[in-house]
């Protein structure tokens, strides 16, 4: 099943509750929120404490997206804050089974996200303990940045892996996700797409979530 994820990275940040209220309204399945600290990646976002407000006003499972090193100590925050999956980076742990092992002992859906140039040999070992694989599809920072082809092989191969193992787990491609390259993605193999200013761009965000979801599922996944 396609679900579309809009990143809250590119909402108004002073009107946050109404945008993720809009964006709910308008057909969102998840809210992706980018937590981001300056120094896994050189941007700074928010923390456990708006993800706790956020928590307050969103209907839909907050999709958390934690780009920070260390992550294990923050683990446990964000769960109490209310994320329903925790995404974290398998290039930010040097114990990744203790990290994602933690994750679920905290009571949150799993997930693992990789960056560009990492191999997915890099997290074959440990896809009985996910829920969910974030590919991620620019080098994570910022919003508004363009997909990087080479993403769709890498797709193709991650979605092999999947039904190989007869697993059932999402996959997810975050940045540079826009309507007219979303079919593309989704017939590599993806079906959760993260899409920041390709939404928050827009005025009408259901008529770009259902054109979103038309071309995905156009497309076959
Ligand atoms: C990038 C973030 C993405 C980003 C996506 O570091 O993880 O979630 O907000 O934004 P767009 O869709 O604009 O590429
Ligand atoms: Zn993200």
């Amino acid at each position: 099943m396609i679900k579309i994820s809009p990143s809250i990275l590119s909402a108004d940040f002073a009107r946050l509750g109404e945008e993720i209220r809009a964006v709910e309204a308008a057909g969102a399945d998840y809210i992706h929120v980018d937590v981001m600290d300056g120094h896994f990646v050189p941007n700074l976002t928010i923390g456990p404490v708006v993800v706790e407000a956020i928590h307050k006003v969103a209907r839909k499972p907050l999709d958390v997206h934690l780009m920070i090193a260390p992550v294990e100590p923050y683990i446990p925050a964000f769960a109490k804050a209310g994320a329903h999956l925790l995404t974290v980076h398998c290039e930010a742990t040097h114990h990744l089974d203790r990290t994602l092992n933690l994750i679920r002992e905290q009571g949150c859906r799993v997930g693992v996200a990789l960056n560009p140039a990492t191999p997915i040999s890099q997290v074959a070992a440990v896809l009985h303990l996910v829920d969910m694989v974030v590919l991620m599809s620019v080098n994570p920072g910022f919003g508004g940045q363009s997909f990087i082809p080479y993403l769709l092989q890498k797709v193709r191969e991650m979605r092999s892996l999947i039904q190989e193992r007869g697993l059932a787990i999402e996959l997810e491609v975050d940045g540079g996700i826009k309507v007219d390259n979303i079919g593309q993605v989704a017939a590599a193999g993806a079906d959760v797409f993260v899409a920041g200013s390709a939404v928050f761009s827009q005025t009408d965000y259901a008529a770009v979530i259902s054109r979103l979801r038309g071309n995905a599922e156009a497309a076959g996944s």
